[in-house]
Parts: structure tokens; C-alpha cells; sequence
């Protein structure tokens, strides 16, 4: 069963004066496991889809199912893990505090979790439990961020350009870690970024979206070999694999021709 199956999703805001259609007609799945990415210009909808898988707002057309079950059952029972662009952690809270965050606020124990302490070595801040977040690094604090995400062992991780404000060697550095926190935890990822390299590198299936309303307008699987490596970015399959998503992101008529 896919982890992750969107169908026919469409989402329309209303405003004071008029309505904003951000999604229309979007349908994607995501095998248990996967690494999926979405790609498209800004404003297209990828935050308000990621939003939408997480139960934060509610589809006004098509539907979600996570595991075969609706979103909010996952949201419920708390297997859902978001990473944002921000590390968005309490500033006055150690990073230990910070990453065993989602465990004291649970109101009933939760079903599934992981050690704090063991999650911080996973991505590789041991011997920063006791810091606060305003002395680390931004790589380091998303780290934290990450390590949040995981502690109640998530069915999915929903991941919104957590490296975007990240530079550029730190981000491939990040990229390498997280594939490798991935690979770990055997979760389902799907990730939202506007680099081409990034999704190539990081995905076993890349979405393509069209300006807004969004549609996906391609699916690329990505046949690289796992684990990735920096020495795959030289070669022709991952080139191919960027030219092709560049071709459909800047095509005339991104009309719904799917890339097998
Ligand atoms: N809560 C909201 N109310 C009204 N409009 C929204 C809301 N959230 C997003 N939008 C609009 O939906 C569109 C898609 O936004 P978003 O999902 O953030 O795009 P992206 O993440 O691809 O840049 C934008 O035009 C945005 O202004
Ligand atoms: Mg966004």
C-alpha cells in the first residue's frame, strides 16, 4: 500500500473579496519508504500541498490518505513530522529540551518514540545537548529541527525547503545527512525544494508543479543508485534527470504530460 496517495486534490481559499485557487486536479503517490520531491515555481502551492498531507488545513476537493487512512488519523496519532525553511526552535530551551519537545507536549503517551539522546547523535550533535539554539550554526539548529521531527518516529516527513536558507556547501552537506537519517529511520519523505540538483539528488521520484493553480505537470523517477554520493552529480543519468525537469519546469505549455 502507498504510504502516501493524493488524488484529484484541489484547494481554493476564500478571501474577503473573491477566492484564491492554489491546487487544482493534484495526484501523486509515494511508495512506503520513498524519497519524493516537489519542484515548482514560487507561489504554485507546494507549502499549502504539504499542508494539506499534514492535516494542517482540509482539501476543498479530492482526497489524502496516508497509509491507506485519512490524514488526520496519522495527525492524530502524531506520526507526522515537519521540517520547515525556519528551525523554528524555542530559543530559551536546550537542544535536548528542544528535540524531546513533541514528547512532554503529547497529551496522552505517544504510540511510538525515539531516544532524544540517540537522535541527536544521529544527526551528528553530540556534545550539544546542553546548547541553546542561539548558539549554534543555522545548519546545526535545522539539524535540531530534524532530530524534532523524528522523535515520535514518523510514518512520513514532510520536509518545506529546509535547507533554502541554508548556503551552498553547508546545504549539500545537509543534503548527504539527510539521505543518511533517511535511509536510518526507513521513513517516507517528501520534500519540497526549488533546486533541480537538490531533487535529483536527494529522490527516488521528483514532481514537477505548474505555476499556480498548481497541477503536477511531470513525475520523473530517478533510477540512481542509493546511497547517493557527490561523485553521481557528474554523471549523464543525473544531468539527464536536471535537463529533463528544466525542459518541463520551463516548458511553454506545461500541460499534463507526464514524464514516466
Ligand atoms: N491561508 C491562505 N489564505 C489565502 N491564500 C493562501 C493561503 N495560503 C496560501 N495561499 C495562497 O496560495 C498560493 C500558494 O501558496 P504556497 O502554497 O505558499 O506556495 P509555494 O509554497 O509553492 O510558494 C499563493 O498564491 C498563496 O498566496
Ligand atoms: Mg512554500
Amino acid at each position: 500500500m502507498a504510504a502516501l496517495q493524493v488524488d484529484q486534490v484541489g484547494m481554493t481559499f476564500a478571501l474577503e473579496k473573491g477566492s484564491i485557487k492554489a491546487l487544482e486536479g493534484v495526484s501523486l503517490g509515494l511508495a512506503s519508504g520513498a524519497f519524493g520531491t516537489i519542484i515548482g515555481p514560487s507561489g504554485c502551492g507546494k507549502s499549502t500541498l504539504l499542508r494539506l498531507v499534514a492535516d494542517i488545513t482540509q482539501p476543498t476537493s479530492g482526497h489524502i490518505t496516508l497509509a491507506g487512512a485519512p490524514p488526520q488519523s496519522a495527525r492524530l496519532a502524531r506520526r507526522i513530522g515537519f521540517v520547515f525553511q525556519e528551525a523554528t526552535l524555542l530559543p530559551w530551551k536546550t537542544v535536548m529540551e528542544n528535540v524531546a519537545l513533541p514528547l512532554t507536549v503529547a497529551r496522552r503517551a505517544p504510540i511510538a518514540s525515539r531516544h532524544p539522546q540517540e537522535l541527536i547523535e544521529l544527526v551528528g550533535l553530540k556534545g550539544f545537548e546542553q546548547a541553546l539554539p542561539s548558539q549554534l550554526s543555522g545548519g546545526m539548529q535545522q539539524r535540531v529541527a530534524i532530530a524534532r521531527s523524528l522523535v515520535l518516529d514518523p510514518h512520513i516527513l514532510l520536509l518545506d525547503e529546509p535547507f533554502g536558507a541554508l548556503d551552498d556547501i553547508t546545504r549539500q552537506r545537509m543534503n548527504l545527512e539527510l539521505l543518511r537519517i533517511w535511509a536510518e529511520t526507513g521513513t517516507t519523505a517528501l520534500m519540497v525544494t526549488h533546486s533541480l540538483s537538490e531533487a535529483v539528488f536527494m529522490s527516488d521520484k521528483v514532481f514537477v508543479m505548474s505555476p499556480r493553480p498548481g497541477r503536477i505537470t511531470a513525475e520523473l523517477a530517478i533510477d540512481l543508485p542509493r546511497p547517493r554520493s557527490q561523485a553521481m552529480m557528474k554523471l549523464p543519468a543525473f544531468t539527464d534527470a536536471i535537463n529533463m525537469l528544466r525542459d518541463q519546469l520551463f516548458a511553454p505549455d506545461a500541460s499534463a504530460e507526464l514524464v514516466a
